[in-house]
């Protein structure tokens, strides 16, 4: 059986599905408290921390980009996008901006720096000013994409009224994580690695 590239993107899209269900409960669990975050953030490290998991999964993100980039290079030869194209389109590329930055930026915390990529390793972006500045809109960026591609994808399979209002969910989903992370709901104190950290980054602007 031969697959487009169509129809292997919304079967890795599948599978990444069940990543991101996991990786969203952790940040929901952090509207709890820290403790609440870190208890969630162990059942998933459990099982996407597993090495073959975790390796399928960084397989899994890199062929969705490569799978994704292929698509908005074939939308280029349509006569024209409609709103919902353009919407799949652009947040696929900064989803796409986004999934590059971000893995690696967990992983090469982890593997280089040895730092534990904790609440307090997303909390250090949104706490400590003016990194919070650039990082809020960043992950807020990336919620609202996330939200407007799939919803796209429903919208272009099966039109209903209903998916333009739901779009209202990204910024819905992500403004109670970011109050987590940033602070804004209960006290956070980083712990000293966090902090020495975010101040090498500190000291380079
Ligand atoms: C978390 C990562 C991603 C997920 C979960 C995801 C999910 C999906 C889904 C479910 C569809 C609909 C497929 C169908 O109806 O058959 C789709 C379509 C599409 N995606 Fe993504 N995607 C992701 C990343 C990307 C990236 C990084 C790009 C671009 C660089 C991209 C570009 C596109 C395009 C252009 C389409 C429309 C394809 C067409 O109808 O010809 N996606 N995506
Ligand atoms: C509010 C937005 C987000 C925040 C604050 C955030 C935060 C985090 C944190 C703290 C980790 C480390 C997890 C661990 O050590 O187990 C992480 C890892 C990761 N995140 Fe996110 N994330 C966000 C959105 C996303 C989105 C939208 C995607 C994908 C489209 C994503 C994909 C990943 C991946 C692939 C990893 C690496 C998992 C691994 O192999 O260890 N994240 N993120």
């Amino acid at each position: 059986m031969r697959l487009t590239a169509r129809q292997a993107h919304l079967r890795v899209a599948l599978f990444l599905g069940l990543f991101l269900a996991v990786h969203f409960a952790t940040h929901f669990a952090g509207l709890g408290g820290i403790e609440s975050h870190g208890a969630m953030l162990s059942i998933g490290r459990g099982v996407y921390r597993i090495p073959v998991v975790e390796a399928l999964l960084v397989t899994a993100l890199a062929t969705q980009v490569f799978l994704g980039i292929t698509l908005v290079r074939r939308m280029a030869q349509w006569p024209r996008l409609d709103r919902w194209r353009k919407a799949q389109k652009w947040s696929g590329i900064a989803l796409a901006v986004f999934i590059v930055l971000h893995t690696s930026a967990a992983l090469g915390s982890r593997w280089l720096f040895a730092l534990d990529t904790n609440f307090n390793w997303a909390a250090g972006t949104l706490t400590i000013a003016p990194l919070n500045y650039g990082f809020a809109p960043y992950y807020a960026a990336a919620v609202i994409a996330l939200v407007t591609h799939v919803l796209a994808a429903l919208h272009i399979r099966r039109p209903a009224r209903r998916h333009g209002p739901a779009l209202l969910l990204g910024p819905a989903i992500a403004l109670p994580i970011l109050l987590a992370y940033g602070g804004a709901l209960f006290p956070v104190e980083l712990p000293a690695a966090h902090r020495a950290n975010f101040q090498t980054y500190l000291d380079l602007l």
